[in-house]
């Protein structure tokens, strides 16, 4: 039972990425924007993650006021005490510590492989984090760690030689924004960051022979939840559970499924700086002069053929195994298609081969651009998203921010998110992970792009709904407060 905290709930985000100070994708968004969310229903909500390189200028440049204390956050790896300095950084709904230690946190985010040495900076922040409440003098009562990355922090609490035994004062939840990346290294090296002989077996880290930090933080943390309802029901399964199906059916009774919210001031095209124009659901004019440079960054001319664009990872998981066999099939019903990201180079090569082939037709761009992803989002008629699998996906709520409609495949958060029958039609979602049942969804669409009424229905009905974290919030907080006091 939940025993009573005296004052407001205290809770530390521990997350590799966050808006505004790093991103690689939505895990940024979500740990940037659920910590002042809960800032708002009066909780004492801070955020600890990596000054990656350029961090600290940015924030000062944005005016956050930096602080830094006096003491380091510390922690032992391979015979090595890494001390970290811990900055606080403060500013406008956040307040954040932002951990420098430039032999670590020397970027890029995450490896290309992860090895025991390219997993020390993940390491050094689960374990620091464990130390920022004595460097810090502040007491968390609850301490909430993101994805496979912050992993070893609940870990620990089961098996490290020392924060095993030690007295604390916080319960742990942990967050599955993607259970494809659970951190595997080899079960030899969890002694080099003091993880117990006994932390090496079936019940604790050991998965296929090695050493599975996700599976060893599921284990460990009071309450596990994952970004959607529809994803926490797939994860459970043989088929979603990437080889931990069994043991997260073994812990329902802690697993719960919140949706993501989206920060929707950031994420507005009535005060998006990088629109051409401003917009919202009762005056649409501006979104398209967001089409039309959207059109001529791609080099195109408007000839009244929709725009699908696609922003995004350019990973298995986004589903380009089947959006590029449908590629010339779409252009010849007429599509003009912008896709943008960046991933695996296979992915990357097929869209920008298909650009060349299709000039007029497919525009593709290999890299992060965050000012492009906003244009995109704004000049977009459709948005596609076909994926495997997606644990929520922010993308899609962007897009229905901006007026873009949704064309996405029934899976996980998108399938809580985007419905194409019934009161809340919002978009058009297609069953099977094929080219064929995407193609039919995307001739749906243009039915419906051709028939202006339905189309601004559509958008705006988009635009009025609320995705901000007002929803889901106060189901975290209410998760925090049913924990047990310590
Ligand atoms: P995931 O976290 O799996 O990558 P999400 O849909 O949750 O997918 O979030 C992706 C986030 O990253 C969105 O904010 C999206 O706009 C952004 N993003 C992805 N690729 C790019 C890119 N190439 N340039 C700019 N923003 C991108
Ligand atoms: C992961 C998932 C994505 C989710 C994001 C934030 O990267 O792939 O679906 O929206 O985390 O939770």
């Amino acid at each position: 039972m939940a025993l009573k905290r005296a004052g407001r709930i205290k809770i530390l985000h521990v997350s590799p990425e966050a808006v505004p100070f790093s991103k690689v994708g939505g895990l940024a968004d979500v740990a940037g924007s659920l910590p002042p969310a809960l800032g708002e229903l009066d909780a004492d909500s801070r955020l600890l993650t990596p000054a990656w390189p350029g961090v600290l200028d940015a924030a000062a440049d944005r005016g956050f006021k930096l602080t830094r204390i006096t003491r380091k956050a510390e922690a032992a790896i391979r015979w090595r005490i890494y001390r970290g300095s811990v900055w606080k950084c403060s500013g406008p709904g956040m307040e954040a510590y932002l951990l420098d230690e430039p032999s670590l946190f020397g970027g890029p985010v995450y490896p290309d492989e992860l090895t025991p040495y390219s997993a020390t900076p993940f390491l050094f922040l689960s374990l620091a984090a464990l130390d920022l409440p004595e460097a810090a003098r502040w007491a968390p009562d609850v301490i909430h760690c993101h994805d496979w990355g912050t992993a070893p922090l609940s870990a620990a609490l089961g098996w490290h030689r020392y924060f095993r035994e030690a007295p604390r004062s916080f319960s742990t939840v942990f967050t599955i924004h993607n259970l494809a990346h659970q951190g595997l290294l080899p079960l030899e090296s969890l002694g080099d960051w003091g993880i117990d002989p006994d932390g090496a077996g079936v019940d604790g880290f050991e998965f296929f022979g090695m050493a599975n930090l996700m599976k060893a933080a599921l284990i460990a943390s009071d309450a596990i939840t994952t970004v959607s309802p529809g994803y926490a029901g797939e994860i459970m399964t043989e088929e979603g559970g990437e080889g931990l199906g069994g043991l997260l059916r073994s812990l329902a009774p802690k697993v719960s499924g919140i949706l993501n919210g989206l920060d929707d001031q950031s994420w507005n095209p009535a005060s998006d700086p990088c629109l051409p124009a401003a917009y919202s659901h009762n005056n649409m004019a501006g979104k398209a002069l967001c089409r039309q440079k959207l059109l001529e960054a791609a080099g195109w001319e408007d000839d009244g053929r929709p725009v699908f664009v696609s922003v995004g990872r350019m990973a298995e998981q986004k589903g380009l195994s089947i959006l590029l066999p449908a590629l010339e099939r779409m252009t010849a019903m007429n599509c003009r298609l912008f896709i943008m990201g960046s991933g695996q180079a296979e992915y990357e090569g097929a869209v920008l081969k298909a650009a060349s082939r299709f000039p007029d037709s497919v525009f593709g761009h290999i890299g992060y651009d965050e000012p492009l992803s906003r244009l995109a989002y704004g000049g977009g008629d459709f948005f596609i998203m076909p994926s495997r699998f997606e644990p929520c996906g922010l993308s899609q709520l962007i897009a229905l921010r901006y007026g873009a409609i949704p064309v996405v495949r029934a899976v996980g958060g998108l399938k809580d998110t985007v419905f194409e029958e019934g009161p809340d039609k919002n978009g058009f979602v297609f069953p099977d992970y094929s080219p064929e049942s995407l193609l039919e969804a995307v001739s749906r669409a243009l039915k419906t792009f051709a028939d202006k009424g339905a189309m601004a229905k559509l958008i705006s009905g988009g635009m009025k709904k609320d995705y901000s974290w007002r929803q889901s919030a106060p189901l975290y907080k209410k998760l925090y407060e049913s924990l047990p006091a310590r």
